[in-house]
């Protein structure tokens, strides 16, 4: 495969990780997943995971996955290269592991004594993507398998970061967010 087309896949194959996080900022609130609980001086997860959100974030990755699907042959035609599709099952595995994956970095960020909306650098920009390749290989491991080639991997370990940060940056500066991370 070339570099565009390793590049192109690697994107598109994230993008059900990609809105998950964001979805949820727009969505969430109410009732949050610990329900309050703590452990030790600090809470299981914080205000900051909810129901809500986790549930808007799954839903709407998975919906971006279904779009993707419908979209792929157009697209594909266009980059001049065959972009993958979604099984149900890989699409929600992306979506949801995204946002276990983010849920998870919470959890740790209480354990290390770090308040809800603190910046945990490199934790913050990959704990969606190891939470959804993660889930993505648990609930589509051969879809999984011809996806995410070792280059394919190594894109996505590099831009994410990247496209992370700046889509973060942009939701800060239009409000949506209360830190840019
Ligand atoms: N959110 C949510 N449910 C999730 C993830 C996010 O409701 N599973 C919403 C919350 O309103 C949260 C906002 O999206 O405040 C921003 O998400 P994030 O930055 O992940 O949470 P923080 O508030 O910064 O909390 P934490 O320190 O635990 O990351
Ligand atoms: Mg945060």
């Amino acid at each position: 495969m070339d570099t565009l087309g390793v590049v192109a896949t690697a994107l598109w194959a994230m993008l059900p990780a990609y809105v998950p996080n964001n979805a949820a900022v727009l969505a969430g609130g109410g009732r949050p997943i610990d329900g309050g609980r703590t452990m030790g001086d600090s809470r299981l997860l914080g205000d900051g995971k909810t129901w809500r959100g986790t549930a808007a974030g799954t839903l709407a990755g998975t919906l971006v996955a279904l779009g993707l699907n419908a979209a792929g042959p157009a697209v594909s035609e266009l980059v001049g290269h065959s972009l993958p599709s979604f099984p149900l099952l890989a699409g929600v595995g992306l979506a949801l592991g995204a946002m276990l994956g983010d849920i998870g970095a919470s959890f740790l960020k209480r354990r290390s004594g770090r308040k809800r909306g603190a910046a945990f650098p490199g934790l913050d920009q990959l704990d969606f993507v190891v939470g959804a390749l993660a889930c993505a290989f648990v609930l589509a491991p051969v879809w999984f398998g011809t996806t995410f080639t070792l280059p394919v991997l190594v894109v996505v370990v590099v831009a994410t970061p990247v496209l992370h940060v700046v889509t973060n940056g942009i939701a800060y500066l239009l409000g949506l967010k209360n830190e840019p991370w």
